[in-house]
């Protein structure tokens, strides 16, 4: 036989079987990715942990409504005791007692501003002292407007940048320096996160949220990797539109969940997953957006135009509400 056929049997050989390592490579990805999406989503619900194995009380900021009063309700369901943790003292009071005639446990609350920055953490390590805080939730976040816009379009924008800075960011390592030491002491400890699907990828027209999220994320993963061996988990939770203030209380279906739904579903994802978009239907859509909305696409100028011309969700319910009054009053 020749050299060169020699070679090109070589070469076809490697090639197949190069080839057949490849596909077994991405089909064992892929069942990985399955059983994790199963484990965390839908046998979560049947094996949920026991979380007052982490300490009495749980922290939650931003806790007078939205996902963070959802948390609240739901850790307290679950059987801890809650401190809230939020702005207005007269929305923690009504949640407070919500919380203690619902479900029978112990509240405190903490009345602080994140927007004030580094001043704030010693009042509140004060109001602390003394519990055994076995979960802490970092929740509170705020957007700069409540539409698609430019950096140039932040209404207030020398406030605002400080205030966002400070309440989406500063707010995290702050709070978790406070309880994180007792968690270490006593080997056992859980720190929720919440993140964004704003954070896993850049947003144009979201950048100073987007960037903050960013933030949120990575802090999460690198301190999980620090202090797994510690027995404390870090979990960071990046969920797409859920129905609160912040999304103008818009409609819930299957794309969007309402507070209580997703705190439900992303509570029982605890013990399953250190990273999580906290429920099913935003695993799959954050899945879908990373093949159908491509980096190059939504950088892309282009996309950025559109983005731009998106009413936002009031002026959209309200159009919607008009057209239906209308077709019912044209059908009457
Ligand atoms: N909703 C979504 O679709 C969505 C999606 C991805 C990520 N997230 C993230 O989820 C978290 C909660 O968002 P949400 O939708 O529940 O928002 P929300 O409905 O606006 O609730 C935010 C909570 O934080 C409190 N808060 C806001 N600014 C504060 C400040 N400066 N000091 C103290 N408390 C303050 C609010 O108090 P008041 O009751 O007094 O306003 C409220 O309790 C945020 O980190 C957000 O980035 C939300």
């Amino acid at each position: 036989r020749g050299f060169i056929p020699i070679i090109l049997a070589v070469l076809t050989d490697t090639l197949a079987l190069f080839g057949g390592l490849t596909v077994v490579f991405c089909l064992l990805k892929f069942t990985w990715k399955c059983w994790c999406g199963l484990r965390q989503f839908v046998l979560s619900e049947h094996w949920q942990q026991d979380l007052r194995t982490y300490g009495q009380w749980a922290v939650v900021t931003g806790a007078t409504s939205g996902i963070g009063k959802a948390y609240a309700s739901e850790l307290a369901r679950r059987g801890l005791d809650v401190v809230l943790v939020g702005r207005s003292d007269v929305k923690l009071q009504m949640v407070a007692k919500e919380i203690r005639n619902e479900y029978g446990r112990k509240t405190h609350t903490i009345q602080v501003d994140f927007t004030e920055g580094g001043g704030i953490y010693s009042s509140i390590a004060k109001e602390l002292q003394g519990l055994q805080i076995g979960i802490l939730v970092n929740n509170v976040g705020m957007t700069c407007t409540d539409h698609f816009a430019y950096f140039l379009e932040t209404p207030d924008a020398e406030q605002k940048i400080t205030q966002i800075i400070n309440c989406n960011m500063l707010s995290v390592p702050q709070m978790t320096r406070l309880v994180l030491p007792g968690m270490v002491d006593r080997g056992k400890g859980l720190i929720i996160n919440i993140s964004s699907e704003a954070g896993v990828r850049p947003h144009p027209l979201l950048a100073l949220y987007s960037a903050t999220k960013i933030f949120v994320t990575y802090f999460s993963q690198c301190l999980h990797a620090e202090y797994k061996s510690m027995g404390i988990t870090v979990q960071c939770v990046a969920p797409l539109m859920v129905s609160t203030n912040m999304t103008q209380n818009m409609q819930v279906n299957c794309l969007v969940k309402s507070a209580a739904g997703f705190a439900y579903k992303a509570v029982n994802t605890i013990g399953h997953s250190s990273y999580t978009s906290g429920c099913l239907s935003h695993a799959l859509q954050s899945a879908a957006l990373s093949l159908l909305l491509p980096d190059w696409l939504r950088m892309s100028t282009f996309f950025v135009r559109v983005l731009r011309n998106v009413p936002n969700i009031r002026t959209y319910q309200r159009a919607e509400s008009e057209e239906k009054e209308w077709s019912s009053a044209k059908k009457k």
